[in-house]
């Protein structure tokens, strides 16, 4: 995929650089995507709306999720991540397909960034999808996560599993 490991000096291990690949997918994504993106994030939630539900997107890669959390009604939905290339594709995403959502906010941002964490507000429902196991600090990250969840909200979050070369490939 002509992606390189690089070693960041503000990140403890070696930070895959999501961004060029987001930065393909901007090429490739349309409506049809979006409402796919719409359909996970429906049955992941068990819910047909977000209507009155704040969304924080933690490590948003392509931003494609935020999106589909506007779309389905959220008030306020907040991204970030770690990568600006990252950043940057969500914030083209925005422009491209909901530039008039004054309730989406983007900006960068680390699950590790205490300080950065504690100037985010909590929201009903955290996501943070496939993150946590490429930060460097998984349980640090997590802890972190979880105190961004509204009393009765709910955080929602998948790890992967290193199975070593399998993986990698
Ligand atoms: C597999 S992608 C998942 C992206 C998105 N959550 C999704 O489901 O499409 C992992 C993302 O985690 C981000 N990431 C890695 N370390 C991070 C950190 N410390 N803080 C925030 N985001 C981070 C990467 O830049 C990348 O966008």
């Amino acid at each position: 995929m002509g992606n390189a490991w690089v070693l960041k000096e503000d990140q403890p291990r070696q930070h895959f650089e999501f961004g060029k690949n987001w930065q393909s997918f901007l090429k490739v994504v349309d409506e049809e995507r979006i409402a796919e993106a719409e359909n996970s994030l429906r049955t992941i939630l068990e819910t047909g709306s977000l209507a009155g539900k704040s969304f924080l997107d933690a490590g948003a890669g392509s931003g494609l999720f935020s999106l589909a959390a506007v779309r389905l009604g959220a008030v306020r939905v907040h991204s970030f991540d770690y990568d600006t290339a990252c950043v940057a594709c969500a914030r083209e995403l925005k422009r491209r397909y909901a530039q008039d959502a004054r309730q989406w906010t983007i900006e960068r941002g680390s699950v590790l960034d205490n300080a950065y964490l504690h100037s985010l507000e909590q929201f009903d429902i955290v996501y943070c999808w496939g993150v946590l196991h490429y930060c460097g600090d998984m349980w640090k990250g997590m802890a972190n996560v979880v105190q961004l969840v509204m009393p009765r909200g709910k955080l929602f979050v998948a790890v992967f599993n290193d199975q070593g070369v399998k993986s990698r490939r």
